[in-house]
């Protein structure tokens, strides 16, 4: 049976929130039966993706992070949206060391990452200006699995 699921979940755009996010996805990853080495790139993604909400999207006061986890078969899609002040330039964004705050010990690092550990990410706009950052990643050892998800009959 192929397997179908999601979640969604908002919460304050604040660090604290960081490693809540990344045992929330790793959790409801789990019936895909990722290998550690999956679980860890993808728990890896979630906080570049997150922390970059947390970081810059919100310069002049508090907001919200919504996070979407979605199994589809062995394929799990993660996305991370914000209603902050946005990217100007999603390309230069993307740049690995392109970093707005480099005086806060920034390396301009988070995109790079999410691209290294993830098969593909993909960056929007979201709303007006927000941003909305949408990863995917097939987890191989449970195509090794098919029709055989632990804890699904
Ligand atoms: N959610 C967001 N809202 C607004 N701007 C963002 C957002 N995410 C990323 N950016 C912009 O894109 C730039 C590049 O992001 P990236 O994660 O690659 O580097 P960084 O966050 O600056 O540094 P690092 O992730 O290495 O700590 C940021 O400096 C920032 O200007
Ligand atoms: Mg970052």
């Amino acid at each position: 049976m192929k397997l179908k699921n999601f979640m969604e979940v908002e919460f304050l755009a604040d660090s604290i929130n960081e490693s809540f996010a990344r045992i929330c996805v790793a959790t409801f990853c789990l019936p895909l039966n990722p290998s550690i080495e999956e679980i860890s790139d993808i728990k890896t993604a979630v906080s570049e993706a997150v922390t970059n909400a947390v970081v810059h999207a919100y310069p002049n006061g508090q907001g919200v992070v919504k996070l979407r986890v979605e199994l589809d078969g062995s394929d799990v899609v993660i996305s991370v949206s914000d209603n902050g002040v946005g990217i100007k330039n999603f390309n230069k964004a993307r740049e690995p060391f392109y970093t707005t705050k480099p005086d806060q010990e920034r390396s301009g690092m988070g995109f790079s990452v999410m691209e290294t550990f993830m098969d593909n990410v993909g960056l929007f706009k979201n709303g007006e200006k927000g941003v909305k950052v949408v990863m995917r990643k097939t987890c191989r050892s449970a195509v090794l699995q098919e029709g055989t998800y632990a804890g699904r009959r």
